[in-house]
């Protein structure tokens, strides 16, 4: 991960929102490429304890189901996630009382992770704590408007959006996809073909933003 530094003022928002020490679900929103998962992993941090990171990615559904459903090509679009899994989790960590039982005497709920390198994610790897003030929840989707994602955004708190100059934002997919293993011809036809479609529609959803974070540094 790039040595990055949360904005002050965006950290003392994000203190803010658990200042009362009750369980707050925050969301960071953005384009393929901009920086969420490098920003949210950055904010996490920066709060220590009171803060786990629960990325939307881990929702990704398996390649063999992709393969059955017949989308493997377009992997990261919409229609790709097990968006009502998500919801169920996100419902889960607000604690609402059809949930399962939160708070002290709870154990922790756990959330799937997504892995880059084998492209699938693994059940059960991240720990959410009772004691965990701040949620922090970061993927493509959370600002659509549109069912099932419309589910998302009323759960959270507060929603941000990452928001980078699109050259630079390109620039580092195509960097990113090629670290991963792409070469650059293949990578530029996943990024036109998948990432692109997808970045128009994220970026429609930026209106719906609580605050707006500039990630060009
Ligand atoms: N502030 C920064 N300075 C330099 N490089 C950065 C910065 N932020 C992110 N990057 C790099 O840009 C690339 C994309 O960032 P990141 O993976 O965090 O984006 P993302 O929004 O999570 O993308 P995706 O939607 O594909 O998951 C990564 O290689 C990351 O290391
Ligand atoms: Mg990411």
């Amino acid at each position: 991960m790039p040595h990055v530094v949360v904005p002050p003022a965006v950290l003392a928002r994000a203190a803010a929102l658990i200042a009362d020490g009750s369980r707050r679900l925050l969301g960071i929103a953005g384009s393929p490429g901009a920086g969420k998962s490098t920003f949210a992993a950055a904010l996490a941090q920066a709060l220590g304890d009171r803060a786990q990171l629960v990325p939307m990615d881990g929702f990704h559904l398996a390649n063999r189901e992709l393969a059955r459903l017949g989308r493997a090509a377009r992997k990261g679009a919409p229609d790709t996630f097990d968006v009502a899994g998500y919801v169920a989790l996100l419902t889960r960590l607000r604690g609402t009382p059809d949930a399962a039982p939160t708070g002290p005497a709870a154990g922790p709920v756990y959330a799937p992770a997504f892995h880059r390198e084998i492209e699938e994610s693994i059940a059960g790897e991240i720990a959410v704590l009772p004691e965990t003030s701040l949620v922090i929840t970061e993927g493509n989707y959370l600002l659509l408007d549109q069912a099932p994602w419309s589910a998302v955004a009323p759960l959270l708190d507060e929603c941000w959006f990452i928001s980078v100059d699109a050259d630079l934002r390109r620039q580092r997919l195509l960097a990113r996809h090629q670290r991963y293993g792409r070469d650059r011809d293949a990578a530029l036809r996943w990024m036109a073909q998948t990432d692109e479609p997808n970045a128009r529609l994220i970026d429609a959803s930026a209106v719906r933003a609580d605050l707006t974070v500039a990630w060009d540094a």
